[in-house]
């Protein structure tokens, strides 16, 4: 199969979308932008297209797919009771990164929810996302567009190298806005939590809803017999070839190690760095007499949200490069700080070097 990649601009959009639309229509799949991460599109109240998107994706039928709306009054077609604190959270982050989930009702297959009686369903806060769905039917089963175990794509060129002959168009809505993907909030129980953290923190959820939001115990993995309630969460993601070293610790001792680490680089055994801005330049005067070939260093960005911008693309180019080891700084974990040091602990298969 032909894979298309199609820049949507003003001029082409109610083209581009009557396209896309048909292809769902037909059973297809689109790979599509979203403000977290690109999806790949599949029509949800399908049987047979949930089961492209895991063959497309390479992923487990058991880690279900969330479902995304463009009407806050589709998601009462799909859901079995809608609790007050749905609305509340819709009224607060959505469209936006935030995914909430319910019971599910019988429109939705068991094959969209891998096989669980809730479903998860968010609003993405981006306009191609919004006239795609709409174009489709309204209700988009869309997983991140990678391969699975490989970092979610944060340019179509990401979902290109992923998805090429696989499925026969992408939406280009050029680089995602946030970067990592949508905050995952349990509303189909008492207890509200996340299930999977992101932009939208607990904190925010809990000014909202004036209650309070725990932490799935499995989220950043630390106990190895819990059972997350986000099957996804227990899966190796993100993963870069090469492996991925997160060191911890004192600012000053984490570059300490870091460099110590580096300076064992050779042509032979070249090594990756990845740093924040601030000490690109630090680091690289302390690493001057190893050879240009046994070193690569990518910058991160400074700020938590810049990070969470640029990690995945990072990790995508180090594939790239010829480097059998990355060791990378760590993020703290407060905010959306939380978020990206889940994705980081989880790229580097909690290979976790404490300093
Ligand atoms: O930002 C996002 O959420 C992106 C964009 C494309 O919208 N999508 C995304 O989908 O990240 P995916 O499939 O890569 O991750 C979905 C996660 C998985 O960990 C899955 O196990 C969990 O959501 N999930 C989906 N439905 C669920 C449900 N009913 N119960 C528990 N976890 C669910
Ligand atoms: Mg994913």
């Amino acid at each position: 199969m032909e894979t298309k990649v199609v820049k949507v601009t003003d001029k082409n959009i109610d083209e581009v979308m009557e396209e896309a639309g048909s292809l769902i229509k037909s059973g297809e799949l689109v790979a599509f932008p979203t403000e977290t991460v690109y999806g790949l599109g599949g029509d949800a109240l399908s049987v047979d297209s949930s089961a492209k998107i895991y063959a497309a994706k390479g992923r487990p039928s058991d880690n279900p797919l969330i479902v995304h709306v463009a009407d806050y009054s589709d998601l009462e077609k799909i859901v079995k009771e809608l609790p007050k604190e749905a609305k509340m959270l819709a009224d607060a982050f959505w469209p936006g990164p935030l995914t909430m989930r319910f019971k599910k009702n019988e429109k939705v297959p068991d094959t969209t929810t891998g096989g669980l009686d809730t479903v998860a369903v968010r609003m993405p806060n981006n306009e191609i996302a919004l006239k795609f769905i709409k174009a489709s039917g309204g209700f988009i089963a869309a997983p991140s567009a990678n391969r699975s175990g490989r970092p979610s794509p944060t340019l179509a060129e990401h979902v290109k190298e992923d998805m090429d002959g696989i499925i026969p168009l992408i939406l280009d809505g050029g680089q995602v806005g946030i970067g990592i993907e949508s905050t995952i909030v349990d509303l189909s129980e008492d207890e509200i939590s996340i299930l999977r953290p992101g932009y939208i923190t607990a904190e925010m959820i809990e000014k909202v809803i004036g209650r309070e939001v725990t932490l799935d115990a499995a989220v950043d993995g630390v106990s190895k017999d819990a059972h997350p309630k986000a099957p996804g969460m227990k899966y190796r993601h993100y993963a870069p070839k090469a492996e991925l070293v997160l060191v911890e610790g004192e600012e000053a001792h984490v570059l300490n190690t870091i460099i110590d680490k580096a300076s064992l680089a050779t042509v032979n055994n070249p090594v990756g760095l990845m740093l924040r801005d601030a000490h690109v330049k630090y680091v690289r005067e302390k690493l001057f007499k190893i050879p240009k070939d046994a070193l690569v260093i990518k910058s991160i960005g400074d700020k938590e949200a810049e990070i969470a911008h640029e990690l995945y693309k990072v990790l995508r180019e180090f594939d790239e490069e010829n480097v059998s080891i990355i060791y990378s700084e760590s993020v703290g974990n407060g905010g959306l700080g939380r978020a990206v040091h889940n994705r980081m602990i989880r790229a580097a298969g909690h290979n976790i070097l404490n300093t």
